[in-house]
């Protein structure tokens, strides 16, 4: 597996200038899959080649999207494709650089789903603040309607798509998908009970596609190119390539499209320019604070699913947040439970309690006033929150804190030390 990138799949306009312009992006074959699709393919072609390049979701959970497709029942209308761009994991800022600078190939791959599972309308849910973001893409939008690529008839095949822009406020709730469909009905941001699932009922309680911005830009170059070509990067279960947000203590943050399987050194090391002063790396949140933390040791780790599962984290949606030794790793790990804390939708008490709790001991411990009573209630905090939770936001917490305190105990005792503890 090549480690080097010889071109771009998904960041096209770092190696074509003005591809967000409807005819640049025509020039370098833009929607050329979806007239192949549209000409050539029956709606099952497209989600078994799909499926047979292996494509799973870039929003965090890595389920594979042919599968999904697959899913959508054939005899119920009307059908949706809904696009996840609420794009609030911290440390995740991929989604909106493909829907700034390479629009169309989002609108190609939205195009290709809802031919595929037989949807005539799409809603693409944004956040609200990216304001920069989505007025290129309503233009982008418009430049495809006026072209033909969306709309009645698109290229007189009798398929017609409609895709609207829905900004939300700016809620991480939000990405989840059912919270997001409530919010896309004009309901409270909060999660829904699953079952019914979203593909059998979903927006307006009709059947629902649900992928994310990167997910969905995947599909042109594999209906283009075929299923093999995909799996020419990445590894047999992680194929293709991966967007990876990298932030924190680097001398060059960025977005690095990388093939699934790269070593974590190599993004950190040769994409990212190195620590900081040649500082060492002491945690890596590979995930944006959902993530377990891994230790510095970790680097040789591969970044697909199933490798960073087995070095104990998760792939998630590749926002990889690097701590070196400058960093006090129980500051950090307050600054995610203040996020989760602000975050928390209040629908179920552990969350809510959890990481209002959770918010107060770890203030208590970084203002100097913190006892080792306060270290151990932690632990208990994150214990009564696991598995209790409506949905995976409160659950995403308690990895976090449980691996901070496993990694950075004496950082925890040092600050709490010669503190008096509190009478029982
Ligand atoms: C609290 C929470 C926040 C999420 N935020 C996002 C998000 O911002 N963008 C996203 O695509 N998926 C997000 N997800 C995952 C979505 O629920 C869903 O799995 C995803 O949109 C499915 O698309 P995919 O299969 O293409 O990844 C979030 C999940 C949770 C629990």
């Amino acid at each position: 597996m090549s480690k080097v990138l010889d071109k771009h799949l998904i960041f096209r306009h770092r190696d074509i200038e003005n591809i967000h312009n409807i005819d640049v992006y025509i020039k370098d074959n833009g929607y050329e899959a979806l007239k192949n699709a549209l000409n050539e393919m029956k709606t099952v072609d497209v989600t078994n080649q799909v499926k047979a390049a292996g494509l799973r979701g870039r929003g965090g959970a890595g389920f594979p999207a042919g599968v999904k497709w697959s899913f959508i029942p054939k005899d119920i209308f009307p059908k949706y494709v809904v696009v996840n761009a609420d794009e609030s994991e911290p440390g995740t800022f991929k989604d909106r650089e493909i829907m700034e600078k390479n629009p169309h190939l989002l609108l190609e791959g939205i195009a290709l789903c809802a031919y595929a599972v037989g949807a005539s309308a799409s809603y693409i849910y944004g956040r609200g603040e990216f304001l920069s973001t989505f007025r290129p893409l309503q233009q982008a939008i418009d430049d495809a309607y006026k072209h033909g690529f969306l709309g009645q008839n698109i290229l007189g095949s009798g398929f017609s798509l409609d895709i609207r822009l829905h900004l939300g406020a700016g809620a991480y709730i939000c990405g989840e998908e059912t919270a997001l469909l409530n919010s896309l009905e004009g309901l409270m941001g909060q999660p829904r009970n699953r079952p019914p699932f979203p593909a059998v009922a979903g927006l307006y309680a009709k059947p629902t596609v649900i992928n994310n911005v990167e997910t969905l830009s995947g599909v042109p170059y594999i209906i283009l190119n075929g299923a093999d070509a995909y799996r020419k990067y990445g590894t047999d279960r992680s194929p293709g390539t991966k967007i990876f947000s990298l932030s924190g203590r680097v001398n060059k943050p960025g977005n690095y499209e990388l093939p699934l399987g790269t070593p974590l050194r190599y993004l950190i090391e040769e994409c990212g320019g190195g620590v900081i002063d040649g500082k060492r790396v002491k945690g890596i949140l590979p995930s944006g604070a959902a993530s377990s933390i891994m230790g510095g040791d970790k680097l040789d780790t591969h970044l697909d699913y199933e490798s960073m599962v087995e070095a104990g984290s998760m792939l998630g949606s590749g926002s990889v947040i690097v701590l070196d030794e400058t960093i006090n790793c129980v500051w950090a790990a307050k600054k995610n439970i203040d996020f989760f804390r602000h975050e928390s939708c209040g629908k179920c008490s552990p969350c809510r309690e959890g990481t209002h709790w959770l918010k107060s001991v770890y203030s208590k411990i970084v203002d100097g006033r913190g006892t080792k009573q306060d270290v151990e209630l932690l632990a208990t905090i994150i214990g009564q929150m696991e598995g209790n939770c409506f949905c995976p936001l409160g659950e995403f917490v308690v990895p976090g804190v449980r691996t901070s305190l496993g990694l950075y105990m004496d950082e925890y005792l040092e600050m709490v030390a010669g503190n008096e503890e509190a009478p029982q």
